[in-house]
């Protein structure tokens, strides 16, 4: 007979976002004449921009002919978007990657869940809290994470960081020593981020005990102020000690399109063992690469025009970002996060639980976000918003939140 992976069971079950559309879809019903707002997902509303779309239909009409059509793509993605990536998102910073230290994918997603797997099963992880469920999930499913306690709402072997008002929605360096620490900056719930000198901290830190960091930059367009990284190899050191993973989905709309990538420096080893043909070999083995289509339109948005209608894309979300932020700051409430990420972190009033607020929120004004405590313990008494609605319905939003 054969068996499961048991290690799925020690999963608690991922109630966040069916418990949130099966509470809205009940309320819609019995409230037919409301309109329902949602600032609650993380899934963009803008349409891919016009360079992006000519760019698909021309790699569409090349699919259509003998001499233009591309079967398999070349194992770490095509070298025509890997040196648009080199060149923009990292020489342009001072940053030299090389081309094969970058490895295309289908997302930020797939490969911060699978990522795990060149990393010995006994390897410790440290993780933010609150945190995107998918680094501690993907640890779990392969037998690294220990059992659940539903009371502590905690894995017994992870290192969990809390990350709260008191430290700055920013994760402190553990007492205990991890071997993989994963970072989101700008985060995802809190949209807080840390500045290069604390960043810095992290990577002498990592060097310094043998750690790797794994970094999801997948946000990294939102930032808005100088002193911020936009990649960790800007931090002296990092290349030994990071792994950074980036995604086209909230800077180009690619959400439904599917591209990211991940760079994994060939410096960075464990004793001689290199991690950069480890992560080849993985990506060889079990990913057929990204369709050349979304290659191609993602390498139009380095374009000039396609770096232009970006900027003007992200400019568009951080309109909301800003109506969010003064809003709810004009009604009282105290929030943080927006400004160099897409996310808005509300402190729920009167202490009230998240799920409470939700509630309110949702019968009182119509509108949905998500509830803080959906991301770990330390989310608890919070609610995160986010700016990719449309401006109509954002401004709307925040109206009916003023009125409660
Ligand atoms: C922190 C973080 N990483 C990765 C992703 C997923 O990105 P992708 O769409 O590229 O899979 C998300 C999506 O919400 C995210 O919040």
């Amino acid at each position: 007979m054969f068996t499961v992976n048991d290690n799925y069971l020690k999963l608690p079950g991922s109630y966040l976002f069916s418990t949130i559309g099966k509470k809205v879809a009940a309320f819609k019903e019995a409230n037919p004449d409301k309109t329902v707002i949602s600032l609650g997902i993380g899934d963009v509303t803008r349409p891919l921009t016009s360079s992006v779309i000519k760019a698909l239909h021309s790699a569409v009409d090349e699919m259509a002919s003998a001499d233009t059509f591309k079967g398999y793509s070349p194992d770490l993605g095509y070298l025509f978007l890997r040196e648009a990536i080199r060149d923009n998102d990292y020489k342009s910073r001072g940053v030299d990657i090389d081309v094969d230290e970058i490895f295309v994918s289908d997302g930020a997603k797939s490969d911060s869940g699978n990522i795990q797997e060149i990393f010995g099963a006994d390897n410790k992880i440290a993780v933010c809290d609150p945190v995107y469920p998918v680094y501690v999930d993907s640890n779990v499913m392969s037998g690294r994470a220990g059992i659940y306690n539903p009371e502590t709402e905690r894995f017994s072997d992870v290192i969990y960081m809390p990350c709260t008002k008191d430290t700055n929605f920013a994760p402190e360096i553990p007492s205990e020593t991890p071997d993989i620490i994963y970072l989101c900056f700008p985060n995802n719930p809190t949209g807080s981020t840390i500045k290069k000198d604390e960043l810095q901290k992290w990577v002498d830190y990592a060097n310094k005990v043998g750690a790797c960091i794994i970094y999801d930059a997948a946000y990294e367009a939102f930032i808005t102020e100088d002193d911020v990284p936009h990649s960790i190899y800007e931090c002296e050191g990092a290349k030994t000690c990071a792994i950074e993973i980036r995604s086209f989905s909230k800077n180009a709309g690619f959400t439904g399109t599917r591209l990211g990538f991940t760079v994994v420096p060939k410096e960075l080893k464990s004793k001689d063992t290199s991690l950069n043909p480890l992560w080849a070999r993985r990506h060889g083995t079990k990913f057929n690469g990204a369709p050349y289509i979304i290659q191609a339109a993602g390498a139009a948005i380095y374009s000039d025009e396609g770096k232009a209608e970006i900027k003007e894309l992200i400019g568009y979300y951080q309109e909301n970002q800003k109506v969010i932020l003064d809003g709810l700051k004009s009604a009282g409430y105290e929030v943080s996060g927006g400004v160099n990420a897409p996310y808005i972190w509300l402190k729920t009033p009167d202490n009230v639980k998240s799920w409470d607020f939700f509630d309110t929120l949702l019968n009182e004004a119509n509108v949905v976000g998500t509830p803080g405590s959906g991301f770990g313990p330390s989310g608890e008494g919070y609610f995160r918003l986010t700016a990719f609605g449309t401006h109509e319905a954002t401004k709307e939003a925040i109206e009916r939140i003023k009125r409660l």
